[in-house]
């Protein structure tokens, strides 16, 4: 039988881009689904006969029932969903505007509650299904400055394991994974001497957050509503100063 297919959402470029290129890698037909068509389409046509692109915003309840039947039209079954598409807005608590606060919610935990709410009919037929949701370190801490992301990410974190005990017997498996700063166009700007401390002293590359979807996805049968974390020891705590003289 044919592997089952994953669509990936924000797969059209930084961390969403290399979990496409890595499932493709292993063989799993793709979906890339994004705002960015440009971008998608470009990464579809490098990829060749296993991945395609579709238009998508998250928040949009048609547009995620259509981008399920294309997936099914174009590879048969649908087996996996990457909930990745998210966006950042900075403000601590006091001073996040009310607007952004809610279109953060919208993008990063509606859309991902719409993208499992319509994918589970389709994983339901698949045996060994399962979905990753991308959270974040500011989804295990309180974090500065983003009151909002990190209450979305917290959110996702929540949603991802309400969702794995109302799946477990659908045979669907549910995890988040949870990224510390990784080199995207989310974090441009952002200096990567935060990083002087952390046990890994760097910040990390999509490609290694990648590999902890797909090891969630395709290897780890016996894990459902656990946090994969791909932080560099960054939650773990902060590297001893050198001794003093
Ligand atoms: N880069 C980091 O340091 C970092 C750290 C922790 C978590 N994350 C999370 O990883 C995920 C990917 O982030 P990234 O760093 O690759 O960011 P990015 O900005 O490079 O990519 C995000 C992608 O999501 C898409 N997107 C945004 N809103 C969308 C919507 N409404 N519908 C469909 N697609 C939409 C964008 O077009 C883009 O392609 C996000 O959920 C982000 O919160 C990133």
């Amino acid at each position: 039988m044919n592997t089952a297919a994953a669509v990936v959402t924000g797969g059209a470029r930084g961390i969403g881009a290399a979990i496409v290129r890595s499932l493709v890698g292993a063989g799993v037909p793709t979906v890339i689904a994004d705002l960015l068509d440009d971008d998608g389409e470009r990464l579809a046509d490098a990829l060749g006969d296993l991945a395609v692109y579709r238009h998508l915003d998250v928040t949009d309840e048609a547009g995620w029932q259509s981008v399920l039947a294309d997936a099914e039209d174009a590879f048969g079954r649908v087996g996996y969903l990457v909930n990745n598409a998210g966006i950042l807005a900075f403000g601590p608590v006091d001073a996040v505007e009310t607007e952004e606060f809610r279109r953060v919610m919208d993008v990063n935990l509606f859309g991902t509650w719409l993208g499992i709410k319509t994918a589970v009919p389709y994983l339901r037929e698949v045996p060994g299904a399962a979905i990753v949701n991308i959270s974040s370190t500011a989804g295990l801490t309180g974090t500065a400055g983003v009151c909002a992301y990190s209450t979305s990410k917290w959110a996702v974190r929540g949603l991802t394991k309400s969702a794995a005990v109302d799946l477990g017997p659908s045979d669907i498996r549910v995890m988040s994974v949870h990224p510390g700063p990784i080199k995207t166009p989310m974090v441009a700007g952002i200096d990567e001497s935060l990083s002087a401390g952390y046990p890994i002293a760097r910040f990390g590359e999509p490609e290694e957050v990648a590999a902890t979807v797909r090891h969630a996805l395709l290897e780890a049968t016996y894990s459902t509503g656990v946090e994969f974390i791909v932080d560099g020891g960054a939650t773990t705590g902060i590297v001893a100063p050198p001794p003093m003289k």
